[in-house]
């Protein structure tokens, strides 16, 4: 499942990243807010291995915020320890914590009256790095996720879209670099094709950086996704079923689950795997301006291609046009085809699918770091991708990391009382 070890022929092979990330231990942890007769959080135990995702799913209410704030102890468990690598952190002081670990919330939460660089900076400049490694590190970061330093570094967070600030509350997560990343709902507030690409984008950084990162999320396809591992939580935190997305899919440990993975489990499946696990075609890439007999002849070379891809200096793709449509002109057009079909190396074969109905191309261009072109994914790869996931066996984890509550849930919750995944549970 790892997709370090799964070799794609056309991306560049990614620096084999170590783990940065580090264990997370909730030992026997409750927590009971004044005034409530049932605790929020109920002994929960849950062991979050290093370098993994790990994603906090159930209905509203039962305790996903408040295990995760328990974590950087910005809620402080009542009773129970905190273990994070080989270090109780249950007594240590809570804000030096907190700067060891990155927290990211809906809308990315930033500050309105701080530029971008000012508000990634805000870790940094408590930890009395200097100007110049700050401003360094604050270009480097909105590098890494996709925004131009020179563009988006002087605004205001109102200056941008909401995908945008989200970026930045990531940007300024990792500002530290800290081992851990909690994130809560971070893509709740976001249209679904901005969601889209911000999940990629977190799956390719991590894919970088290799971080410990837990995810609270409503929404279960989203689990699927950017989970390594998800928790399916009921009232009090009460863990009904741990494990990959693959063996919830394949057995949900009762019907609660069953109600909650909602319909349509078997294209759930095609959630699991990547454009990037599967082999692109190549494609004839040109620049704006060019000369267009010399582009076909290289098309011809090729073996004959019926398209050429348009990128721009920084390879990112701008255009589709078909062989007619380049036999008719002198030049290549200089300007920008808008609804291009483009998914990132990062996305599902589902959302590929998506992307290529929505623009009716039977094919979509898919694109890297720094959103360059990489290669074509057509229709064909994905049905073959699809048929052969389905001939393989589950894989067998031969590892599954603990959790459990002091007092197990007895009696699960019948009848349909969760509302399918998507919907505000
Ligand atoms: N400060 C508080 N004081 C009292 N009760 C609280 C407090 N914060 C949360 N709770 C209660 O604790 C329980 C768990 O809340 P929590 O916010 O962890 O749920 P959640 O799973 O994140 O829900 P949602 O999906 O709606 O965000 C709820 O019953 C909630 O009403
Ligand atoms: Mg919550």
């Amino acid at each position: 499942m790892s997709s370090t070890d799964s070799a794609t022929t056309t991306a560049p092979a990614a620096p084999a990243g170590d783990v940065t990330g580090r264990s997370i231990l909730l030992d026997e942890v409750t927590k009971r807010y004044p005034g409530q007769t049932k605790p929020a959080v109920d002994g929960i135990t849950l062991e979050i291995p290093a370098g993994k995702i790990v994603m906090l799913v159930g209905p509203s209410g039962c305790g996903k915020t408040t295990t995760l704030k328990m974590i950087n102890r910005l809620i402080e468990p009542t009773e129970g320890r905190i273990v994070v690598g080989d270090d109780d952190v249950t007594g240590i002081d809570a804000d030096e914590l907190r700067r060891r670990m990155g927290y990211v919330i809906q809308a990315g939460g930033l500050f309105p009256h701080m530029t971008v660089a000012a508000n990634i900076a805000i870790v940094p400049k408590m930890l009395g790095w200097s100007k110049e490694k700050i401003a360094a590190r604050v270009d480097e970061l909105l590098d890494l996720v996709s925004l131009d330093p020179d563009t988006y570094r002087d605004r205001f967070p109102r200056e941008l879209s909401g995908g945008q600030q989200q970026r930045v509350g990531v940007a300024r997560a990792l500002a530290a670099d800290p081992p851990v990343l909690l994130m809560d709902e971070p893509f709740g507030a976001v249209d679904p094709i901005t969601r889209q690409r911000l999940q990629d984008e977190l799956l390719r950084i991590q894919e970088e950086l290799h971080k410990t990162i837990v995810i609270v999320s409503h929404d279960f396809d989203e689990a699927v996704k950017l989970g390594d591992w998800i928790v399916i939580f009921t009232e009090g935190a009460h863990i009904v079923q741990y494990d990959t997305p693959e063996r919830i899919l394949a057995e949900p440990a009762n019907e609660f689950v069953e109600n909650f993975i909602g319909s349509g489990a078997g294209l759930k499946q095609l959630t699991l795997n990547r454009v990037r696990d599967v082999e692109l075609a190549p494609a004839v890439t040109c620049s704006p301006g060019e000369d267009a007999k010399a582009v076909l002849q290289r098309m011809n070379e090729a073996g004959g291609h019926q398209h050429a891809v348009v990128v721009d200096r920084r390879q990112r793709p701008i255009g589709w046009p078909t062989r007619r449509q380049i036999e008719r002109l002198d030049r290549i057009p200089e300007g920008i085809e808008p609804e291009l079909p483009v998914v990132g190396e990062a996305a599902t074969l589902n959302d590929a699918l998506d992307t290529m109905l929505v623009s009716s191309a039977g094919a979509a261009l898919v694109t890297g770091r720094g959103e360059a072109f990489r290669g074509v994914i057509t229709v064909e790869t994905v049905m073959e991708a699809i048929t052969r996931s389905r001939a393989a066996a589950a894989e067998d984890q031969a590892y599954t990391p603990v959790g459990t509550n002091t007092n197990p849930i007895e009696t699960m919750p019948s009848g349909p009382t969760i509302a399918s995944s998507g919907e505000d549970l």
